[in-house]
C-alpha cells in the first residue's frame, strides 16, 4: 500500500522520537521512500545516524547544509512529500505548528507542504489535557490537517494517563488507510444531520433531542478521505469544521428538502443522518400564542420524506444511505425502508441496546443492503462506527 509513497516524517523532541525509528522501518519495508526532518531537540533523543541509516537518507536539520551556504530547499521538500507527518509532535513544536511561527526547518517545510498533514501528539498527561494545548490541537485538525490521537498508558514521567504517542504500528496502518482512499477523492458527498425543528408559533417550536453527532463524524471521516461534503444540518451545537466541508444551516424539514434539492444535482454519496421531524404543525401562530385557560388542539401533519423523495431523482450510480433508529421490529423496519426510499445501504440502531440513542458517544449498528445482506458491529464510540459505515459503503462504491 505504501510502495513508492514519498513520506516525509519529521521528529520533534519527545521522548517518543525513539519510536520513530520503527515507524521509518515499517514505511521502508513497504518500499515507501522516506526523508527526515528532525529538529534539533529531537537529536537528544534519538540520532540522526539512526534514522538516516534506516531511511538510507540524509536527515534534515537546518536550513544550511554542513554549515555551509548551501541551503536546504524546504518549500521543494514541502512539495516532493505525498504526505508529511509528525511523529512525535511535541506540545512545543504543535503550539508552533498552530500559531505559525516558523523558526526551524521542520516548521518551515509543515507552513510550505501542499500535502496532507497527519501529527501524533506525544507529551505528558497534564500537558496534553491543557486548554492551551487542546486549542492548539483543535485549530490544526479545523485547518484540515489530521490528528493521530495519543495513547493511554505510562508516561515517562511515570505518571499513567493520556499522552503516549500512538504506536508505530499503528500511526503506520493510518498511512496505509490514507492511501487507500483515493475511492473518494474528488466525490461529493451530501449529509443531512441533527434534528429539524418545526415552527409552532413565532416563538416556540416542535423538535427532538437529536445531537448530530453521527452525521458530524461521518462528514469528518469522509473529509479526511478527500470527498468534498455538504453538510446540510438542523440546529446543533457543533458543526464540523474541515476545509472540505460546506455547512449549510437549516431550520425545519421542508427547508432541509429544499436545500438538498438544490444540492443535488452532481453528488456521488447521500448519508441521510438527519433525525427528520415526521409532523409539523398545520397551521403555526404568527405571533406567541397566549394560553387562555383552554385545552390547546394543534393539527399536526406529515412532513416530506427527504431520503424518499431524494430517492426518487437518484440514478444508477449514486449511493444513498439512511438511518433507522427503532424500539422494535428493527430488521423488518428496516428492510421495508431501504425499498420505500430507494436506499443502497440503511443503517439500523436499535434503542432497545443499552449505549444507543440521541445524545449518546456510542452506538451499536446493523448495516443491510438492498440483498437483506446483513453486517451487525458491537457497541462502539461514534467516530468508530463512522468508520465501519465508510468501509461499507466504500465497498459498494
Ligand atoms: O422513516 P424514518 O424516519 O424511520 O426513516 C429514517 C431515515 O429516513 C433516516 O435516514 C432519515 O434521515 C430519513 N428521513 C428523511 N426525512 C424524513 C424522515 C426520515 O430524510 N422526513
Amino acid at each position: 500500500m505504501l510502495a513508492g509513497k514519498k513520506i516525509l516524517l519529521a521528529v520533534s523532541g519527545s521522548i517518543a522520537a525513539y519510536k520513530s525509528a520503527l515507524i521509518v522501518r515499517l514505511c521502508i519495508k513497504e518500499q515507501a521512500e522516506v526523508r527526515i526532518i528532525m529538529t534539533e531537540s529531537a537529536k537528544k533523543f534519538v540520532t540522526p545516524t539512526t534514522l538516516s541509516t534506516l531511511s538510507k537518507h540524509p536527515v534534515y536539520s537546518s536550513f544550511y547544509k554542513d554549515n555551509s551556504e548551501d541551503w536546504h530547499n524546504h518549500v521543494a521538500l514541502g512539495l516532493w512529500a505525498d504526505l508529511l507527518i509528525i511523529a512525535p509532535a511535541s506540545a512545543h513544536t504543535l503550539s508552533k505548528m498552530a500559531h505559525g511561527l516558523c523558526d526551524n526547518f521542520l516548521l518551515s517545510v509543515f507552513l510550505s507542504a501542499r500535502c496532507p498533514v497527519y501529527f501524533a501528539p506525544a507529551m505528558d498527561l497534564d500537558m496534553l489535557a491543557h486548554s492551551a494545548t487542546q486549542k492548539n490541537i483543535d485549530l490544526l485538525v479545523s485547518r484540515g490537517n489530521h490528528l493521530i490521537t495519543s495513547d493511554v498508558g505510562e508516561l515517562a514521567s511515570g505518571l499513567n494517563g493520556k499522552g503516549r504517542m500512538a504506536a508505530p504500528e499503528t500511526i503506520v496502518n493510518i498511512l496505509r488507510e490514507h492511501f487507500k482512499t483515493g475511492i473518494f477523492s474528488n466525490k461529493k458527498v451530501l449529509i443531512t444531520s441533527g434534528p429539524t425543528y418545526e415552527t409552532f408559533d413565532s416563538v416556540r417550536f416542535i423538535g427532538n433531542h437529536s445531537s448530530g453527532k453521527m452525521g458530524y463524524a461521518l462528514a469528518l471521516l469522509f473529509a479526511k478521505k478527500g470527498a468534498q461534503v455538504v453538510f446540510i444540518s438542523g440546529p446543533v451545537k457543533n458543526y464540523p469544521k474541515h476545509p472540505h466541508i460546506e455547512v449549510i444551516k437549516v431550520t425545519s424539514a421542508d427547508e432541509m428538502l429544499e436545500t438538498c434539492k438544490n444540492q443535488y444535482l452532481d453528488i456521488n454519496f447521500a448519508i441521510f443522518a438527519a433525525a427528520v421531524a415526521d409532523y409539523k404543525p398545520s397551521m403555526p401562530f404568527d405571533k406567541k400564542h397566549k394560553k387562555d385557560g383552554n385545552p390547546l388542539n394543534i393539527t399536526l401533519i406529515e412532513n416530506p420524506d427527504i431520503a424518499q423523495e431524494l430517492g426518487k431523482l437518484k440514478d444508477e450510480t449514486q449511493i444513498h444511505v439512511g438511518f433507522a433508529l427503532e424500539t422494535h421490529d428493527g430488521e423488518a423496519s428496516a428492510k421495508e425502508k431501504i425499498k420505500r426510499k430507494n436506499l443502497n445501504l440503511i443503517v439500523l440502531n436499535s434503542l432497545e441496546d443499552p449505549g444507543v440513542g440521541f445524545g449518546q458517544d456510542t452506538n451499536k449498528i446493523t448495516i443491510y443492503d438492498r440483498f437483506e445482506k446483513k453486517f451487525p458491529f458491537e457497541l462502539k464510540d461514534k467516530k468508530e462506527v463512522a468508520q465501519d459505515i465508510v468501509k461499507i459503503i466504500q465497498s459498494y462504491a
